[in-house]
C-alpha cells in the first residue's frame, strides 16, 4: 500500500515563516517523522511539495494506479482552488486534508475548505503531530479497503 504525501504552497518555508503559527518544525522533519511511522507499518510513502496549482493538479492525478491514499495540506488553496477539489474527486482515493494551524479559529477566509467535501476527513489544529495523526487515520482506512 502506498501513500503520497501532497504539500502545498509555503509549506516549504515551515521552521521560518509565522513560528507562532506553524511552530518551528521543518517540513523535512515531519516528512521524516511519517517516514518512520510508514516504515514501521510497511507502507511504502511518497513526499511532493509545490507552490504552484496545477503541479499539485498533476501530482494528484498521477496518483491513480500509482497510491492508494493520499493525505494533502493544500495550504491557501484550501480556500480557493476548485481545480485541486476535482482533481482529488477525480482520481477517487481515500484523501485526508490536514492543517497544522485551526483554520476555523483564524481570519473568516480561512473558515471555508473547499477541499473537504471530497475528503475523507479533515483534521486541523494539532501541528505536525496532525500529520502523524493522518498517517493512523489512512492506515486504518487502507486496511478497510484491503479487508
Ligand atoms: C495551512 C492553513 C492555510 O490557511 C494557510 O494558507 C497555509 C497553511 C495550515 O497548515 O494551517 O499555508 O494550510
Amino acid at each position: 500500500m502506498k501513500i503520497v504525501v501532497i504539500q502545498g504552497p509555503n509549506l516549504n518555508m515551515l521552521g521560518i515563516r509565522e513560528q507562532n503559527i506553524y511552530g518551528p518544525m521543518k517540513l523535512e522533519d515531519i516528512h521524516k517523522q511519517m517516514k518512520g511511522f510508514a516504515d514501521q507499518n510497511k507502507l511504502e510513502i511518497e513526499f511532493f511539495q509545490s507552490n504552484l496549482e496545477g503541479e499539485i493538479v498533476d501530482r494528484i492525478q498521477e496518483c491513480i494506479g500509482d497510491a492508494d491514499g493520499i493525505i494533502i495540506n493544500p495550504a491557501a488553496y484550501t480556500h480557493t482552488s476548485i481545480a485541486i477539489r476535482d482533481a482529488i474527486a477525480a482520481v477517487q482515493l481515500p484523501t485526508l486534508e490536514v492543517h497544522l494551524s485551526n483554520i476555523h479559529q483564524r481570519e473568516e477566509f480561512r473558515h471555508k475548505s473547499l477541499i473537504a467535501p471530497v475528503c475523507a476527513g479533515q483534521i486541523v489544529g494539532m501541528g505536525p503531530f496532525g500529520y502523524h495523526l493522518a498517517m493512523v487515520g489512512m492506515t486504518q482506512i487502507l486496511s478497510e479497503v484491503a479487508a
